[in-house]
Parts: C-alpha cells; sequence; structure tokens
C-alpha cells in the first residue's frame, strides 16, 4: 500500500489530503501523561526507545493520520554535543549558555552518534510497528533555531544575546552554526538509515533574523544541509518549516530545495496557493487555537484551507504544535472530517 504523503511530496494531488498534527505525541494526551509522570524527566523519555516508540504511536492509535513524527526533540543535538540541558517543568528547555569562541570549545561532535544512537533505536522500533501506509517523519532544528537556544539557554523574546555575536564576531558564530550543521547532517543520514521516510525541519525562529542576515543564518545553513543529505542520500525528502517569514517562503522554496512548505497559519492559503502550487507541496496550516476550540468554527477553517490548497500538492497539518489544553476529541473530530474528504 503506498503511503499518501509520500505520492503529495512527489507533487500529486490527491482526493483528500493526507494529514498529520505537529506534536500530535505530547501532553495534551492522557496516555503521554501517564507515561510522563513516571519517568524521571522529559529527556530521558527521547532516550529510551522503547518508552520513545510507544510516545510515537499514540497518536497513531487514536487517530490514524497519514503520518507518525519521531517522538524526541530539537535540543537533543546540543545535549549530545555535550552543552548542559535541562527540561524545567512549567519552563521550558535550560541550557548552559555558549556565547564566545573560547566557551565553543566545550561543544564537540566526537560523543554524537553514541549519544544518538538511541533515537535511531526509536525509529527501527517504530517501522515495526507502522502501518504500511503510514510514513514516518524524522526531523531536525535548523541551525538557527538550535543555536538561538543554545546561546540565549533557553526560550528567548528577543534573541538579543545571539544577534549581538552573530554581528560582534561572525567568525566564531559561524563556527558554531558549522558544528550545528555538521552533527544535524550526520544526524539527519542516521534516521534515514533506519528508516525515516521524510524529513521535517524545524526553523521556529526564522522570522527573528533580520533581512540582512536572512541568507546566511536561514537560507545558507538549510541549503547546506539539505545538499550534504542528497549526496549521501539522494532520494531524501524534505519539508522545511521557517515559521513567521511570510512572503520570503518562495525565496525560501527556491532556494533551499526543499520538497514542501509547511506554513504557519499567519500566511493566506490563497497567497501560499499562488506563490507555491503546482511546483512545491504545501503543508499546514490551521491555527492551533481552532483545534483547541473545536466544533463548526474549527471545521469552517479547516474546510476554508482545504478547497484552497488540495487543488495542488497538499499535506493537512496545523500552523504550529497541538497546545496542551487541547481536547482529544477536537483532533478526533478533526481528523474524521480530513478523511471524509476523501469518501464520495
Ligand atoms: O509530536 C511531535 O511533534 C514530536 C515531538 C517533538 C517535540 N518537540 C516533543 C516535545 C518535536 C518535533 C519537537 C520540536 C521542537 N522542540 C521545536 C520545533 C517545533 C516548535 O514547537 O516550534 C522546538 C522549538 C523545541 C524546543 C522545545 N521542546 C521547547 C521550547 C519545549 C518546552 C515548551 C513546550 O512546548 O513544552 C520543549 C519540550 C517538549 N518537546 C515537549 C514535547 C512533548 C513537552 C515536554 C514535557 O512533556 O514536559
Amino acid at each position: 500500500m503506498s503511503k499518501l504523503i509520500l505520492l503529495s511530496l512527489e507533487g500529486k494531488k490527491l482526493p483528500r489530503p493526507p494529514f498529520w498534527f505537529m506534536r500530535q505525541a505530547g501532553r495534551y494526551l492522557p496516555e503521554y501523561r501517564d507515561i510522563r509522570k513516571r519517568a524521571s524527566s522529559f529527556l530521558d523519555l527521547c532516550y529510551q526507545p522503547e518508552i520513545a516508540s510507544e510516545i510515537t504511536l499514540q497518536p497513531i492509535r487514536r487517530f490514524h493520520p497519514d503520518a507518525a513524527i519521531l517522538f524526541s526533540d530539537i535540543l537533543v543535538i546540543p545535549d549530545a554535543l555535550g552543552q548542559k540541558l535541562e527540561f524545567k517543568e512549567g519552563v521550558g528547555p535550560c541550557l548552559d549558555p555558549i556565547r564566545t569562541a573560547i566557551e565553543l570549545k566545550s561543544l564537540s561532535l566526537k560523543s554524537c552518534d553514541k549519544k544518538l544512537s538511541p533515537i535511531l533505536e526509536t525509529i527501527k522500533y517504530v517501522k515495526e510497528k507502522l502501518p504500511e501506509d503510514v510514513a514516518l517523519i524524522g526531523f531536525a532544528g535548523s541551525p538557527w533555531t538550535v543555536a538561538t537556544y543554545m546561546v540565549e539557554g533557553g526560550t528567548s523574546r528577543n534573541f538579543i544575546s545571539i544577534k549581538k555575536w552573530a554581528r560582534n564576531d561572525p567568525n566564531s558564530f559561524n563556527k558554531l552554526m558549522d558544528i550545528i550543521v555538521d552533527s544535524t547532517c550526520d544526524y539527519i543520514i542516521g534516521q534515514i538509515e533506519a528508516g525515516a521516510d521524510v524529513i521535517q525541519l524545524f526553523d521556529t525562529w526564522a522570522s527573528a533574523v533580520p533581512a540582512d542576515q536572512f541568507q546566511k543564518l536561514v537560507i545558507e545553513p538549510t541549503q547546506k544541509i539539505i545538499n550534504r543529505v542528497r549526496k549521501i542520500k539522494p532520494k531524501t525528502k524534505f519539508i522545511g518549516f521557517p515559521k513567521g517569514i511570510g512572503s520570503a517562503i518562495s525565496y525560501y522554496a527556491k532556494e533551499t530545495g526543499v520538497n514542501c512548505l509547511s506554513i504557519d497559519s499567519s500566511i493566506s492559503p490563497e497567497i501560499a496557493a499562488k506563490c507555491l502550487h503546482p511546483k512545491y507541496t504545501i503543508q499546514g496550516n490551521l491555527d492551533p487555537i481552532a483545534l483547541l476550540v473545536g466544533g463548526n468554527s474549527m471545521l469552517n477553517s479547516a474546510d476554508n484551507i482545504i478547497k484552497t490548497l488540495n487543488n495542488g500538492p497538499f499535506i493537512f497539518n496545523l500552523g504550529h504544535g497541538i497546545v496542551p489544553e487541547t481536547p482529544p476529541e477536537n483532533v478526533e473530530l478533526l481528523a474524521d472530517f480530513i478523511r471524509s474528504r476523501g469518501k464520495g
């Protein structure tokens, strides 16, 4: 049986759009919270293949989407490079920030493979249990977004430290970006060898990059990753998610070589279709809060998106991740609604 997501990524227009949801595994699911409260930390979950594969499969059993996404996090890269990382309850990720050429020396690519190997094991476990027509999405953070966490020490509001470093000492800052690119390439190649069907690159903070540095900090590192991975694995399909970049999305598509653009909820489906179809597959873009609210208002918004974007290659998704307060019943209602579009 063929995987609908892969057909869509090959540029095919389908009777109903395939779908999955960003953060489909996570705190809004009681079965996730159950496992989570027994684990000592979130990172612990990521590095235990039995548990991480079970969490990956939880939303598949409930909602039967067309893809699973590996349960892990973009911040396993700094962790594997040796940066101290902790996910604090109610706070989020906390890292010992790296802000200078000297502090860069504490990072090492040597331990990466070993540290990340349990995650590749998770992929193998998931593949054994995943229905044949469901794709497995592997992922990584884009270098700029990963670097924001490494330099700011956590989620940032105004990105002062990273912007200062990138301007004041571009040479050493580029070294940081290169370390992230190198480790991410190896990690993605490992994910594909373990069985990932597609790779999504999350550039959640792309919108924080000033226009005059967009090429250097968003486009070039993404190009490097895609080109290098495709040198080894030529058929690799990439979904890019440069969140919040607005009209620069067409330029990003053309320059980076992604197959599919994951668009956030601020981009109108009409404009996205005009700029990107039929050459590129579009993924998105229901507002996660529409999903939280549910009911007809959610279904009307979803219907509008499908009417516009399913005229070309399209994967239904959200504009960003499911928020923890979302009732799982709303996700079920939405999944049934999308599936029903393929009937009759
Ligand atoms: O279901 C899935 O989408 C797969 C798993 C996944 C997680 N994080 C699990 C997670 C994926 C793809 C990510 C990506 C990720 N992680 C991004 C890019 C996408 C985005 O959301 O913008 C970013 C920026 C991160 C970094 C990160 N991880 C933050 C800022 C936080 C804390 C805030 C939050 O949302 O909780 C995390 C923690 C995290 N990653 C959780 C999960 C399920 C919650 C951890 C918990 O159980 O306490």
